[in-house]
C-alpha cells in the first residue's frame, strides 16, 4: 500500500460491512478517504473510530439513488481534497423478495439505481477528475457478487441482473479507459456470503415479507466470509504492481455450494 499512502480514495457505503472495514483500512495505511451513506449515526461513530490514525476521514450523508446527493458528494471531495486516485464503488442492496413473478417495482428500482446507475454515475465524475488532475495510474475497484456470473439462489434473480450488468460496465469501462491510453486500472471483485448486515436488509421491508424469506432460507446457515477478507482482496488488486491489472476476483465461502 506505501505507493498510496497520502492519496485520495472514495469509497461508497462506508456507514456498514465492506465498505465500513474498507474505509479503516485506507485510513490506517495513510490514505485520505472520503465516504458515504444514508446512515448519518454510523458515519460519525466511524469518523470517532478512525481519529488518530495516519491518514484522513470525510463523511458525507449521501443517497445513492439521488443524483444529487452523489453531485453534492463530488463537490465535497473537491473541496477536501481536490483530486481522486482509487474509487471503490462497494455501496449496493439485494432484495430476496423481489423475484421475477412477483417482485415490487420500487425493490427492482431501488437495486438498479444504487447498485447499477449510481456507480455508473460515480465512475463517469471520478474518471472526470482524475482526468483533470493528469491522474494517470488510478484505480476503480467494484465491488460485484458471485451471483453476476452464474444464476443461484430462490428468488433473487433480479439482483442477480443488477451484478451481471456490473461485469459488463467493468470491462467495458477498461476499454475504454485503454482507448484513450489512459492506464487507470479497474477490477471486480466479486464475494459470495459475506458476514455484514446485507441480508437482514436483503430479506424484506415488513416484517410478514421478512417472515416469509426467514421460511424460505435463503442464507444458507454456513461460515460466510468475513469484511476483512474482501478488504485484503481490494488490497491485493491495489498494491499490485502499475503494469498488473487484476481484473477479476471471484471469491466464496468454503462450504458455499453455488
Ligand atoms: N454481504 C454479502 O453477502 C455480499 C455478497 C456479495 C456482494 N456483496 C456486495 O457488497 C457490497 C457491500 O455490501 P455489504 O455486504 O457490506 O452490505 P451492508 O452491510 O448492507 O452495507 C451496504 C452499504 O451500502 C450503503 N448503501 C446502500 N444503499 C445506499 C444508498 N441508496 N445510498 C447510499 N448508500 C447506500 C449502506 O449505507 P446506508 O444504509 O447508510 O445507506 C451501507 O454502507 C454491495 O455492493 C453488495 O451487493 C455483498
Amino acid at each position: 500500500m506505501d505507493r498510496w499512502v497520502g492519496r485520495v480514495a472514495m469509497v461508497t457505503g462506508g456507514s456498514g460491512g465492506i465498505g465500513r472495514a474498507l474505509v479503516k483500512k485506507f485510513v490506517q495505511s495513510g490514505l485520505k478517504v472520503l465516504t458515504c451513506g444514508r446512515s448519518v449515526d454510523k458515519l460519525k461513530t466511524l469518523e470517532v473510530e478512525c481519529e488518530g490514525m495516519t491518514g484522513k476521514l470525510v463523511t458525507i450523508r449521501c443517497d445513492m439513488q439521488n443524483e444529487a446527493d452523489i453531485a453534492e458528494m463530488f463537490t465535497k471531495l473537491r473541496s477536501e481534497f481536490g483530486r481522486l486516485d482509487i474509487l471503490v464503488n462497494n455501496a449496493g442492496v439485494g432484495s430476496d423478495s423481489a423475484s421475477m413473478l412477483s417482485g415490487e417495482t420500487s425493490d427492482w428500482r431501488e437495486m438498479l439505481e444504487t447498485n447499477v446507475l449510481a456507480v455508473a454515475i460515480c465512475t463517469r465524475e471520478g474518471v472526470k477528475l482524475m482526468r483533470e488532475c493528469d491522474i494517470n495510474d488510478g484505480h476503480i475497484i467494484n465491488i460485484g457478487s458471485m451471483s453476476g456470473h452464474r444464476i443461484a439462489g430462490k428468488s433473487g434473480h433480479f439482483y442477480s441482473i443488477t451484478k451481471f450488468a456490473l461485469k459488463e460496465m467493468t470491462e467495458g469501462l477498461r476499454r475504454e479507459l485503454r482507448e484513450t491510453k489512459n492506464q487507470t486500472r479497474v477490477t471486480l471483485i466479486s464475494p459470495g456470503y459475506v458476514s455484514t448486515g446485507f441480508h437482514d436488509y436483503s430479506l424484506g421491508k415488513d416484517n410478514e415479507t421478512r417472515d416469509r424469506m426467514r421460511k424460505l432460507k435463503t442464507v444458507p446457515d454456513i461460515q460466510q466470509l468475513e469484511t476483512d477478507d474482501i478488504v485484503d482482496a481490494v488490497v491485493y488488486a491495489v498494491g499490485a504492481p502499475p503494469h498488473v491489472q487484476i481484473h477479476d476476483i471471484l471469491m466464496r465461502p468454503t462450504e458455499q455450494v453455488v
